[in-house]
């Protein structure tokens, strides 16, 4: 495997970017940085596979490629053709190009990536191969005159784990679950449940983690497409997590929904991520849920209005959750996801304002207690 050393950057959601830098310490990758936005660090294609393998938070990790200096489009191409782009492009592969512009004499950006891509083009020898559903996706930030030329190594963003296909209204971003599961310190010895689990993500996620499982081990990268792929060194990597990971979670990793049409999901999820013998599923009203002996996390995103229809009656459903949380869950942590902090005080639990997020672009916030 090459060991040319790059400068990558694993981009987060908003609000995820030092809970990633953990992740990257964890991992040891080097020269790590907090960015706006992400973090980056330095590594060859080995530390790259490992990134998109391990990292729980990082939406996809990108190859900074190339910095170019340009005033005109000409400019531009004469610059871009002399790249190396065989080293990430194959001659057959599709490429979309994407590109920002900001105090820039460069403004106009469908140029920039038409520009671009002609240059990538001539530099192969090539017509641009026709546009495909799966194309090698190349991002471009022109600032203050400097274009940064990324390379995508991740492909369909990392959230996709490759086991949620069954999925119920507002369903949380698995990236944004393991954060939340890492930012409350739960690390697999204490019982977790998630009273309102949807299609399971909560305890999916919690499960992959109490297992030291590779979020990325079941699914296929853009890299894998690049010329200098080696298959059999990202097996070893494969096949390395799975020999470290347990076999079985310590401890119990419930989930409850009254829906059954979401618990049929969250079943189906939990099966394709082979965890079904991990998690516990059950179909149930909020005060209903099975509380184990041991004090543990209770982490859960309830309904909340800009996305599931204020006529829900969210006031007098969260008022019940405090109710019950308190009634039932002495000595637990609790951690409650929702956009609206009417809501979080409707439970009387006097929780604290935490971490904000965004989850599919709207922007959420935990709030958590312990009883
Ligand atoms: C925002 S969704 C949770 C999404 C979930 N985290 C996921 O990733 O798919 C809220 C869930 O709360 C459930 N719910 C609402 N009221 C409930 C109640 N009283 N008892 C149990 N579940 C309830 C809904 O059925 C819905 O699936």
């Amino acid at each position: 495997m090459s060991k040319r050393i790059y400068r990558m950057f694993a981009v987060v959601a908003p609000g995820m970017e030092e809970l990633c830098l953990q992740e990257a310490q964890a991992l040891n990758l080097e020269d790590r940085q907090l960015c706006p936005g992400g973090v980056s660090f330095t590594g060859d294609l080995h530390d790259l596979y490992r990134a998109n393998l391990w990292l729980r938070t990082a939406s996809r990790v990108l190859v900074r490629f190339a910095e170019l200096r340009a005033t005109s489009f000409p400019d531009l191409f004469r610059k871009a053709v002399r790249l190396p782009w065989g080293r990430f492009i194959r001659p057959d592969m599709p490429v979309r190009v994407r590109a920002v512009s900001r105090r820039s004499r460069l403004i106009h950006t469908r140029r920039i990536e038409e520009t671009l891509g002609a240059a990538l083009d001539r530099a192969l020898g090539r017509h641009a191969p026709a546009e495909q559903e799966k194309a090698q996706l190349i991002l471009t930030r022109c600032e203050d005159d400097l274009c940064t030329l990324s390379i995508d190594s991740s492909g369909a963003l990392l959230h996709r784990r490759g086991y949620r296909v069954n999925v119920t209204a507002a369903p949380l971003r698995e990236t944004l679950a393991a954060g939340l599961l890492m930012h409350l310190g739960w690390d697999g010895s204490r019982p977790l449940i998630d009273p309102m689990c949807g299609s399971g993500t909560i305890p999916i996620e919690g499960a992959l983690l109490a297992l030291g499982r590779a979020p990325g081990s079941r699914r296929s990268f853009a890299f894998m497409d690049w010329p200098g792929y080696r298959a059999g060194g990202w097996r070893l990597l494969v096949d390395e997590a799975d020999r470290q990971s347990r076999p079985h979670v310590p401890t119990l990793i419930g989930g409850s929904d009254r829906d059954a049409a979401a618990l049929a999901a969250a079943h189906a999820n939990a099966e394709r991520a082979g965890l079904d013998e991990q998690v516990l599923l059950t179909c149930r009203e909020l005060q209903d849920i099975a509380v184990p002996p041991r004090a543990g996390l209770v982490l859960c995103n309830p309904p909340y209005g800009a996305r599931l229809g204020r006529e829900l009656a969210l006031d007098g459903l969260y008022a019940s959750m405090g109710r019950v949380f308190r009634e039932r869950l002495r000595g637990w942590q609790i951690g409650v996801l929702t956009s609206d902090p009417c809501l979080a005080h409707a439970t009387g639990l006097g929780l604290r304002a935490g971490i904000r997020f965004s989850n599919g672009g709207l922007p959420v916030q935990l709030w958590s207690a312990r009883l």
